[in-house]
Order: structure tokens, then C-alpha cells, then sequence
């Protein structure tokens, strides 16, 4: 059973896919990517929003039947997001920072774009032939000061808008940013990821 899709059709030709991954329940990713989508919507975009802790995305098993033929077996709501990740303008992900990385939501839906990986590096297959120019936008934050805290997720990020042949064309990241809600006390973050999405409809 394929868990809550929220779509709205403001009739452009651009298509946004938001992806939550925090397991928090109105958080601050939450609350960023919203702004940002909501922006998105203003410019008159079409919008799709998914939350992975809505759906059911079991973690790569390392099958490697995405080898052969860039599709992955496992029969999940995964299967739901591929022709999504493929047919998209823009892909917008937004994880809280866990121990230096995404969240296990985030992580789980990362690995099982191996099949996209599979597809483009190994078929040597286009993944969304006729854009070539596709944005990938990255949204974080950390409840500590570090310095470091994005570093993980950076990387992490970076190779995979890569994969699904996308520019990693910017990311919002906020540090010291802990109990929920909290990003709404910042001063700029929210009037920056709805500018960044208005951005996006560029
Ligand atoms: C399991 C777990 C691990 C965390 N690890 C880090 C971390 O390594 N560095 C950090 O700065 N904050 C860490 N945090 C704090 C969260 O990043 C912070 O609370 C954030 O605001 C949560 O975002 P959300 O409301 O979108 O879920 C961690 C929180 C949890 C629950």
C-alpha cells in the first residue's frame, strides 16, 4: 500500500519532488523544505511532496540485480519514487544531521538510487534523457555548533545528485538548530529557502 502523496498541479511545465527525511513530525527540515516548496508554488510550479517516514523503503540488500538492467527487485514504495526521480525538474532533500550523516530515512532512499547509480555508470544509460541541466538542492540542519556537522552529508550529497544526473546546485544549512520548531526563530532561514525555491522555477 503506497503511503501519503501529496500532489499539486499549478499547471507549468517545471516539476519540483520535495523529499522529507526527518522521522520528526513538523521539525526544522520540515518546516525548511515547506517554505522552500512553497515558494516553488508561487513561481507556479507543479509540486510533489513524499515523506519517507511515511513510506515503507526496506535498505539496499545488495542484490545487484540493478546490474543487469538498472531496475531494483525489491517491491517496496521505493518502486513508487524511481519514474518520479526520473520525470523531476528538481529534486529537494531534506534530512536533519544524524551523528554526522543524513538521517536512516534519507539513507535507506539514498542507497536504493544504486539502481539509478547501476544505471548511468555501469548501462552507461541517460537517467532523465532531454534534461540535462536537472537541479539537485540539499536542506540541513544540526543541533550542534560543530563545525563539521555537514561534511558527511555533503559528500553524501554530492554523489548522489550525481547519480541521478543532477547539478548539486545549492544546499541550506543551519547549525545549532535542535529543538523542534526552533529554525523559525532564525532570522533569515525561512525567508531563504522560499527564495531558493522560487529560484528553483528558474
Ligand atoms: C539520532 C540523532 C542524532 C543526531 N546527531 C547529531 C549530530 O551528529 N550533530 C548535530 O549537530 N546534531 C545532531 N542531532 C540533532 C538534530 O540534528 C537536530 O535536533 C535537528 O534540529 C533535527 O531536525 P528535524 O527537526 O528536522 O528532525 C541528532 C539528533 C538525533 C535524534
Amino acid at each position: 500500500m503506497v503511503s501519503r502523496i501529496i500532489r499539486e498541479n499549478c499547471g507549468e511545465s517545471v516539476k519540483v519532488l520535495g523529499i522529507y527525511g526527518s522521522p520528526r513530525k513538523g521539525g526544522n527540515t520540515e518546516l525548511l523544505l515547506k517554505e522552500l516548496l512553497r515558494g516553488c508554488r508561487d513561481a507556479g510550479v507543479e509540486v510533489e511532496e513524499v515523506f519517507l517516514r511515511d513510506l515503507k523503503i526496506t535498505p539496499c540488500l545488495e542484490i545487484y540485480a540493478c546490474k543487469k538492467d538498472g531496475k531494483c527487485p525489491i517491491r517496496d514504495d521505493m518502486q513508487l519514487l524511481y519514474p518520479k526521480l526520473v520525470e523531476v525538474d528538481a529534486l529537494a532533500l531534506a534530512s536533519p544531521v544524524f551523528f554526522y550523516a543524513v538521517s536512516a530515512h534519507m539513507k535507506a532512499f539514498i542507497d536504493r538510487c544504486q539502481a539509478l547509480w547501476a544505471r548511468k555508470y555501469l548501462l552507461k544509460q541517460p537517467i532523465s534523457p532531454g534534461k540535462p541541466k536537472r537541479k539537485g538542492v540539499f536542506i540541513s540542519v544540526g543541533g550542534s555548533k560543530g563545525s563539521r556537522i555537514f561534511e558527511g552529508p555533503l559528500l553524501t550529497m554530492k554523489y548522489f545528485f550525481d547519480s541521478l544526473d543532477m547539478i548539486f546546485y545549492r544546499s541550506l544549512l543551519f547549525r545549532e538548530i535542535d529543538a523542534p520548531g526552533e529554525i523559525l526563530e532564525h532570522p533569515t532561514a525561512m525567508a531563504e529557502a522560499y527564495a531558493l525555491g522560487k529560484e528553483l522555477a528558474r
